[in-house]
């Protein structure tokens, strides 16, 4: 392979480089995950409107990665999707196709695309697994999101079949951690849910949950889903994607992470369930198998111990995180 003219082999651009991923996979290669024949780019809308074609080719001539970790989306919690359908599925699908195809163009060797299990089937049978992303309709709060997602593993076994690309995909659960989405509106829920217990302790008020707090997730600390990422750009070689998750017996209802940021955050006041609100998906259990039959030792980060850096860094950043 040509060395690039720092003389690194690699050279990896990662679209989406300033939200909640992309800050984790920034932080991990800084700290000591990086290695000396790779060049790492993280991009934001500053540098390119991904859903327009020319600025996504220009920002492509721009920086010739060989490489992509591609996370940019329009992405947000289950009410923001619930209302935005249709801008979900447009601006998705233009981003992803512009991104994938500046890719083939520019001759990028390998692609890592950011699915998720709310993409899923709604109705399915449990845990789910990689092989069920096309087996029904979606659940219908966030359809625009999750069939543009879909539509990124067909394009990436497609340019597969018609120009031998190895582009992949991998499946977080929901993921939590520094640098999130802690509007509480438009966020998902744990960051969401943070933020209410920092103001619910400010003004001396309840904690109101959105929901009943039956419903059940898998939460990824976004610093290990990063260290993941970076395992699947350099080591694994499926064109067909892989779920990263902790393990099924790792699932926590909405109640029981709320009482974790409770905990994290010393928060005495009372906790009320407004249960007029929509809980979304029961459930979306996946199974983590293919991920440990190739890393059986991966260790995830305790999830309390995760929720407490998490309501750390917003305390410590209130004044500048995103709400
Ligand atoms: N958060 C989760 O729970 C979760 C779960 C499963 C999968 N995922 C997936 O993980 C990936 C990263 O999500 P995240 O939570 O890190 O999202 P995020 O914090 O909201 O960040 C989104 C990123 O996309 C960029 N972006 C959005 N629209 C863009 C556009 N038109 N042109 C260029 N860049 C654009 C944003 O840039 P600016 O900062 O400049 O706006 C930002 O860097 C996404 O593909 C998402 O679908 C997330």
């Amino acid at each position: 392979m040509a060395a690039t003219k720092e003389g690194k082999c690699k050279r990896i651009l990662v679209t989406g480089g300033s939200g909640l991923v992309g800050k984790a996979i920034e932080r991990v290669v800084t700290d000591g995950e990086g290695r000396p024949d790779e060049e790492w780019i993280f991009v934001a809308s500053k540098d390119a409107d991904l859903t327009n074609a020319a600025d996504t080719k220009a920002l492509f001539e721009k920086h010739k990665p060989t490489h992509v970790i591609h996370l940019a989306a329009m992405v947000g919690g289950l009410f923001r999707n619930m209302k935005y359908n249709l801008d979900f599925w447009r601006k998705n699908v233009h981003i992803n196709d512009n991104v994938l195809h500046s890719a083939y163009e520019n001759g990028v060797q390998k692609v890592v695309s950011c699915l998720s299990t709310c993409i899923f089937p709604d109705k399915t049978t449990y845990p789910i697994d990689e092989t069920m992303i096309h087996n029904g309709p979606p659940h219908n709060s966030n359809f625009g999101y999750s069939y543009a997602k879909r539509m990124i593993d067909v394009q990436n076994r497609a340019y597969f079949q018609q120009h031998g690309c190895r582009y992949t995909a991998v499946i977080p659960t929901n993921v939590f951690g520094p640098h999130d989405n802690f509007n509480i509106d438009d966020g998902h829920v744990l960051p969401g849910l943070i933020h209410k217990v920092y103001l619910a302790k400010q003004n001396g008020t309840a904690l109101t949950i959105w929901g009943t707090g039956n419903p059940r997730r898998q939460f990824i600390y976004s610093l290990d889903l990063a260290r993941l990422f970076i395992w699947v750009l350099r080591e694994y070689n499926e064109v067909d994607p892989i779920i990263l998750s902790v393990g099924e017996e790792d699932e926590v209802s909405i109640k029981d992470a709320a009482e974790a940021i409770v905990e994290a955050m010393d928060f005495k006041g009372k906790l009320l369930f407004d249960s007029t609100k929509s809980d979304g998906q029961f459930k979306k259990t996946a199974s983590n198998s293919k991920l440990r039959k190739y890393l059986p030792d991966f260790k995830f980060t305790p999830f309390k111990q995760a929720v407490q850096e998490t309501c750390s860094w917003f305390n410590m950043n209130y004044a500048s995180a995103r709400k």
